[in-house]
């Protein structure tokens, strides 16, 4: 995938980096629709994502993922903000490579968690001491790392991010020319 205008742009990363607020963003910056996975979930379902977890686990929230991922298949040239554990299963991230440009909004660890703990309900994080929450973000960075890009999001603001990552679309754009 080069980055050209049918091509999807797709956001991976721990929860806190802001996916969803930036996705925003880049999406009006950028002219395209925003899609994401967490709400092609809830709309299926008819139900919030903690309500999936606590009545039915985690394993079919993960199994309602694989199939919002095959459903992404169909997009063309839509900004895609994933869930936080999406890309992180054997194959995934190479999956959605497939189908877009894939950017990991990276951070340092005590920053995303401070911003996750502050906005929504998060399932993963419920029974976590922060050790835990550590352990996850750990065992997931090198899920993440297989993006095309990343931009380091610790010390920007999602307004700042969107104009990161537009530009390192942009760059990409141009060496594939
Ligand atoms: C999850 C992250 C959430 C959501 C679900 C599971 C995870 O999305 O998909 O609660 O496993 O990290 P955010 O990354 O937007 O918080």
């Amino acid at each position: 995938m080069t980055g050209g205008m049918t091509d999807n742009v797709i956001l991976v990363g721990f929860m806190g980096a802001g996916k969803s607020s930036v996705g925003r963003i880049l999406a009006t910056r950028l002219g395209r629709c925003f899609v994401e996975t967490d709400e092609m979930i809830t709309a299926k379902e008819g139900r919030p994502i903690p309500e999936i977890f606590a009545e039915q686990g985690e394993a079919r929230f993960r199994a309602l993922e694989d199939e919002a991922v095959r459903l992404l298949a169909l997009k063309r040239g839509d900004v895609i903000a994933t869930g936080g554990g999406l890309p992180c299963r054997d194959g995934r991230l190479e999956a959605l490579r497939a189908i877009g440009t894939v950017v990991w909004l990276s951070g340092d660890f005590a920053t995303l968690y401070e911003r996750a703990l502050r906005g929504g309900d998060r399932p993963m994080l419920h029974g976590k001491t922060r050790e835990q929450a550590e352990a996850l973000y750990e065992a997931r960075k090198s899920f993440y790392s297989r993006a095309d890009l990343a931009v380091d999001t610790t010390t920007l603001n999602p307004d700042q991010v969107a104009a990161r990552v537009a530009a390192a679309l942009a760059e990409r754009q141009r060496q594939a020319v």
